[in-house]
């Protein structure tokens, strides 16, 4: 059942090639266009809409932050992305005018469950991305799409995550074309982009045995912490939450410029610092801020595109991932951290598909 891989979490990990080639190709046609047959909402629709609120939780959340930053640069339209918890107490502005989008792998998380009938109840657009067909969120949402991820057995959330990027992308892309807010050229190139990302993680995966003797690096610290701007913020949310649920060791992400308005204090000698610069228009400013951790001791470990080889004499080590249009870069690079998290727990002897205190889907608020 485990497929000859020792984990479900590993196994999951390998899956994503696939599990995004299954939830991308059925929505492309032939002339490389979106066809999302499973979403009913017209331009008409598209142009009554003067905001999006986008609401999750956990992984899901941060797949969500993706469509935020697609949505607000390509539809032009404000995006308040929420986790599922916090939503209904901060008195969200709801009305006809609002669409709704829900990110939910199992579709019963009870907050963002909680979160789609208030929103509906306002008067709100719903859409739901979620993984399993007929779950309680997948049947109250006015429209459905699916990631066709597959079963996903680990409770540390892997391909469902990179198939949630992948209908963020597509959904926000296909906005923007009905639209007409992006330009022909800029729409196909993202396509193009989004249909390489397959190989991309491919490439990624080979390098599994480079990343474990990485986690030999870093399996004994009791702090690790993530930084990145932009959209490698999000990224760096998400790596960190994946190391901390299966390994226990505490890590944290912030923003890379917010570090010295406090957090560089926790940085000592030897801390180690996992830093993502995969975005051109940020990639100097990041690059100032592995130096700033550098100078106080931290070891650094930096995540950039094959393109920045020189990032190798600002940072101890660095893991490079193919280069792909800025954007859509959090489709590959959460892949080494994934891989990553997995080595430093299965180096602490954790148990990596049920880690502790967690379940699968929480279905209490
Ligand atoms: C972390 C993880 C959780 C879930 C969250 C939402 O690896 O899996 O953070 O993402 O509990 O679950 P769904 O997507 O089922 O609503």
């Amino acid at each position: 059942e485990k497929g000859g891989y020792d984990h479900f979490m590993l196994k999951e990990i390998f899956e994503q090639p696939k599990a995004v080639k299954d939830t991308l190709s059925p929505r492309l046609n032939k002339q490389n266009d979106i066809r999302l047959d499973d979403i009913t909402l017209t331009k008409e629709d598209l142009d009554n809409i003067n905001r999006v609120y986008i609401v999750a939780c956990g992984t899901a959340y941060h797949a969500g932050l993706l469509g935020k930053n697609l949505i607000q640069k390509y539809v032009n339209v404000p995006v308040i992305a929420e986790v599922g918890s916090e939503f209904r107490y901060n008195d969200p502005f709801i009305d006809n005018k609002t669409l709704m989008i829900i990110v939910s792998q199992s579709g019963e998380t009870a907050d963002t469950l909680a979160a789609l009938r208030m929103a509906k109840e306002k008067g709100a657009r719903t859409l739901a991305v979620t993984n399993v067909v007929g779950s309680t969120i997948s049947r109250e949402a006015d429209d459905v799409f699916y990631t066709w991820a597959g079963p996903e057995i680990a409770v540390a959330s892997t391909k469902a995550y990179t198939t949630q990027l992948v209908s963020m992308a597509l959904i926000s892309l296909d906005m923007a074309n009905k639209k007409g807010t992006i330009s022909n050229s800029m729409y196909h190139d993202l396509i193009d982009e989004l249909r390489d990302t397959p190989a991309k993680i491919d490439k990624i995966l080979d390098t599994s045995d480079e990343i474990k003797k990485l986690a030999e690096e870093i399996y004994n610290k009791d702090h690790i912490f993530y930084i990145g701007r932009g959209i490698d913020h999000d990224v760096a949310r998400e790596g960190s939450l994946k190391l901390k649920e299966i390994s226990y060791i505490h890590s944290e992400a912030m923003p890379a410029g917010e570090l010295k308005h406090g957090t560089i204090a926790l940085i000592e000698d030897g801390t180690p610092v996992i830093a993502l610069a995969t975005q051109d228009k940020l990639y100097d400013k990041t690059v100032s801020n592995i130096k700033e951790v550098s100078a106080r001791g931290a070891k650094v470990i930096a995540l950039s595109m094959l393109k920045n080889k020189e990032i190798d004499q600002s940072a101890d080590r660095v893991i490079y991932i193919p280069n792909i249009i800025d954007d859509l870069a959090p489709i590959v690079s959460v892949v080494p951290l994934q891989i990553l998290a997995y080595h430093v727990a299965t180096l602490k002897g954790a148990d990596v598909d049920k880690p502790r205190n967690l379940a699968k889907s929480v279905t209490v608020e």
